[in-house]
């Protein structure tokens, strides 16, 4: 390859990133502009505690239903097939609940968008994770939670800019912007040559793998694709996920990270911060400049993320990541425990410092190592429903973490935070007693220490028997 060709290339690969992170924008948007927007919404249509419920949780309903319904989509039509339809559900979903004259119609838009949102959160992280080199894999799989993280930012700052115009329906509509990126970009993208080489379309996963950043490996890559498939089982098995022992192990680390990285407390921090902040004494409109300042610190620690993850891999900011949550949880604890904060003051001060200190740590480590380790971690006949699965325990965390944490905070807010200061050490001890390093290695490589390539064709014999 000449230097212009590498370039070329380099750019392409780029562009494939990029796009295929785009996924992770929507996510975080939809997923940020919500508490804004329930603010105004609730005056226009005098919404009770029950419909504002509805309001918030619909999304994460329908990112549950979309999760599952995304498996067999994704290996039927492809991910890129999947991100490009996601995307347009995605556009429409914002526009119903943009133009929307009853609550209930708002809510149908959240549903339409959860679903897009589900079915994006399932279908990025093996994309991008299926179409990068193994040695930066980390990073560009790691796009995808830069991209979860500046679309929550993004989302605070128009919640801030709309906060005395009402005009929550621009919030809503402004995610089509997104969307319409999302779907011209991938549409000019390159399918995964795993999941072709999976169909048998050898000579197209050749091209894709060509046109990547190693392609001195192409024969290598390809072959160790093809040797993970050559055991027979090609299409994807729910039976084979549960029968086969060490893909059942497999399965219970994916979902393990996936639950973890919810009840680990971190949407409760981003949900309720401008709360936390006001109690501490913040004013309204500075307690909402505050959070966009939390927004910004947590951009730029997940940039910092993307340098660190294919050089100290996943596996030890996991478990350091998991303590040092520990330790913020534990200090907010301490804080509200004992009721030092009315006045703000110093205990003010440490709370906001812990708030800090707990972004920082999450965006290090459970924030992009989870989706970065789910879309590596899954042998390749099996990765879609093991994925959904996994993602659908995500949502559903962070659904139950949602409704119970106002019902908690009635019990004490400090008793609260040392429960999740305890849940911090239990995924600490979860991460030193399971999670395997997966930096560097191909996911070929992957699959064989995981599962031994033959594996899923036992259980697929098994099956069949
Ligand atoms: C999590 C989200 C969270 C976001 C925060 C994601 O990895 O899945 O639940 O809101 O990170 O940046």
């Amino acid at each position: 390859m000449t230097t212009d060709d590498r370039a070329v290339t380099r750019r392409r690969g780029a562009a494939t990133y990029v796009f295929g992170a785009l996924g992770g924008l929507l996510f975080g948007y939809d997923l940020g502009v919500v508490a804004g927007a329930l603010l105004l919404i609730k005056k226009e249509f005098d919404l009770s505690p029950l419909a504002q419920g509805f309001v918030t949780s619909s999304l994460l309903v329908g990112c549950m239903v979309g999760a599952l319904a995304a498996s067999p989509l994704a290996d039927r039509f492809g991910r890129r097939w999947l991100v490009l339809v996601s995307g347009t559900v995605f556009g429409i979903g914002s526009l119903i609940a943009a133009s929307a004259a009853n609550v209930g119609v708002i809510i149908t838009g959240r549903v339409v968008m959860g679903l897009a949102v589900g079915a994006l959160s399932m279908a990025v992280p093996i994309y991008l994770s299926e179409i990068a080199p193994a040695r930066l894999r980390g990073a560009l799989s790691g796009m995808n939670q830069l991209m979860i993280s500046s679309g929550i930012l993004i989302a605070y700052l128009v919640n801030l800019g709309l906060d005395h115009t009402g005009q929550w329906r621009i919030a809503f509509g402004l995610a089509v912007v997104p969307a319409i990126a999302l779907v011209i970009g991938v549409y000019f993208q390159p399918e995964s040559p795993r999941w072709l080489v999976k169909h048998g379309r050898a000579a197209e996963a050749r091209a894709v793998l060509a046109g990547r950043n190693d392609a001195d490996q192409v024969d290598a890559q390809f072959a160790e694709i093809q040797q993970v498939l050559a055991a027979g089982q090609t299409r994807s098995r729910i039976g084979a996920l549960l029968r086969n022992r060490r893909v059942r192990r497999v399965l219970l680390i994916g979902v393990g990270i996936a639950f973890l990285q919810q009840v680990i407390g971190i949407n409760t921090i981003i949900y309720y911060a401008p709360t936390i902040l006001k109690t501490l004494g913040f004013a309204d409109s500075a307690a909402l400049i505050a959070n966009a300042g939390l927004g910004a610190v947590t951009v730029a620690a997940t940039v910092l993320m993307l340098f660190l993850v294919d050089k100290i891999g996943r596996r030890r900011p996991l478990i350091f990541g998991a303590l040092s949550m520990a330790v913020a949880m534990a200090a907010l604890g301490v804080v509200f425990f004992t009721a030092g904060l009315k006045g703000g003051g110093a205990a003010g001060w440490v709370a906001i410092i812990a708030l800090a200190w707990f972004k920082i740590s999450f965006s290090l480590s459970w924030g992009g190592m989870a989706w970065i380790m789910l879309g590596e971690i899954f042998p390749l006949s099996v990765r879609e429903p093991a994925m959904a699965v996994s993602t659908f325990v995500n949502w559903a965390g962070n659904l139950l973490v949602g409704l119970f944490f106002p019902v908690l905070l009635a019990i004490g807010t400090g008793q609260v935070f040392f429960l999740f200061a305890i849940i911090g050490l239990v995924a600490f001890g979860f991460a030193i007693a399971v999670v395997p390093e997966t930096k560097g290695k191909s996911l070929e490589r992957i699959e064989q220490e995981l599962v031994g390539v033959e594996s899923p064709s036992v259980a697929s014999a098994e099956a069949a028997r």
